[in-house]
């Protein structure tokens, strides 16, 4: 049987995570895709860092375009981030060469997704990002895949696994902003700079990918509205639960009158289910004109979480689904007008 054969962009949290994921799930892995999944070549940038993985059976490139370039080499999987840059010179190669493109990158996925699927459908090759939404939660599977047949009305929820922890941890005891931060940053959470994740810039990344694939719209970054966490105080936090109220940082999407997307800090009620997400959790609520309405729970964030996601894609190109990376191709979504100023905010 012929491996799928991949090259890994970047061994940071993910990259390290989808190493170790490999190794120690090889064999039920090869036996539910089919075929073994062997990593070929590894970059990163610093050669000498214990990552905690033995990468010593793998080729190291220096230049990390040159993974795209490989024969060897049949899929390529993104785990640098940066919307531009070195990553998307990867992933414009990558899939201009003719190899398959995993990533968790939703910055240049929102930025840059509707480019990057026309190149791989034009190329005839998958594309996925399903760690790029909510870590380890299946969301653009089960709204790409398990809603297929749905209308959706709405999609909204917690999309930020270090503002979600940071609000539930000051909420539990009482601690300062900055000092929650950096410990959700320790912890892998954040993002390489940690400002998009408090001003809500990577809750809209995830809520544009989701808005295009719910609506078979192209995705439009341009048309969020965004507010973040960093003006919320332990006072406010406070006063909320005063009022029986949490405070969430919440996106939502609909298009009822005009694309309407928008990430900001809620109020959110204390017998809601999305008041009770605590830590890096995310949680997804998707509403379908039949499915009804569906809650996807779980790590946002995280090595483990998100490799689980990144190997899940390898996993289905492995079996060779190679379906358009958004809801149709490309050439039939639309863009949608914006919703106006009267639009009603959901219920
Ligand atoms: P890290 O910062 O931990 O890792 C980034 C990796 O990329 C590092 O190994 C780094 O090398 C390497 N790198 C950076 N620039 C270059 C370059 N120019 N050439 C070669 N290698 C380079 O990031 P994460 O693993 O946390 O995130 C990776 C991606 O996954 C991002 O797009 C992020 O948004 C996304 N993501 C992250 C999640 C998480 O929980 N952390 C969850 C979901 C998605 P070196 O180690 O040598 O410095
Ligand atoms: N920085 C992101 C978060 C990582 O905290 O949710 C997962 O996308």
């Amino acid at each position: 049987v012929q491996p799928l054969r991949i090259a890994l962009a970047g061994l940071g949290t993910v990259g390290a995570g989808v190493i170790r994921l490999l190794d120690t799930n090889a064999s039920l892995i090869a036996a539910r895709a089919g075929r073994p999944i062997e990593v070929v070549a590894v970059c990163a940038r610093d050669r000498s860092k214990d990552r905690g993985v033995d990468l010593s059976r793998y080729i190291w490139e220096d230049d990390m375009t040159a993974l795209a370039a490989r024969d060897d080499v049949d899929v390529v999987v993104e785990l640098v981030g940066g919307s531009d840059g070195s990553a998307l010179t990867l992933a414009r190669r990558a899939l201009g060469n003719g190899r398959g493109l995993v990533t968790a990158n939703k910055a240049m996925m929102a930025h840059h997704g509707m480019e990057l699927a026309a190149a791989a459908e034009e190329a005839r090759v998958a594309l996925k990002f399903e760690a790029a939404v909510a870590g380890g939660i299946p969301v653009i599977k089960g709204l790409r895949e398990g809603a297929a047949a749905n209308a959706v009305l709405r999609i909204y929820g917690i999309l930020n696994g270090t503002c979600n922890y940071i609000l539930s941890t000051m909420e539990d005891t009482g601690r300062d902003f900055g000092d929650v931060l950096k410990e959700a940053q320790a912890l892998g959470y954040a993002e390489a700079d940690p400002t998009f994740d408090i001003e809500g810039v990577d809750a809209a990344h995830k809520l544009a990918l989701l808005a295009s694939i719910a609506f078979d719209s192209r995705v439009d970054f341009s048309a969020m509205e965004v507010e973040g966490i960093s003006r919320i105080r332990a006072a406010d936090i406070a006063q909320a639960a005063a009022l029986g109220y949490v405070i969430r940082l919440i996106g939502l999407a609909d298009c009822d009158g005009g694309l309407f997307q928008r990430v900001q800090p809620c109020l959110v009620p204390r017998d809601h289910p999305l008041a009770s997400v605590d830590g890096p959790t995310n949680a997804v609520v998707l509403e379908g004109n039949f499915c009804g309405r569906l809650l996807f729970q779980g790590a946002g964030a995280g090595d483990g979480p998100t490799a689980s996601a990144v190997v899940a894609d390898l996993i289905d190109i492995a079996r060779g689904d190679a379906g358009p990376p958004f809801s149709m191709p490309v050439a039939a979504l639309q863009p949608l007008e914006r919703a106006g100023s009267g639009h009603r905010l959901a219920r």
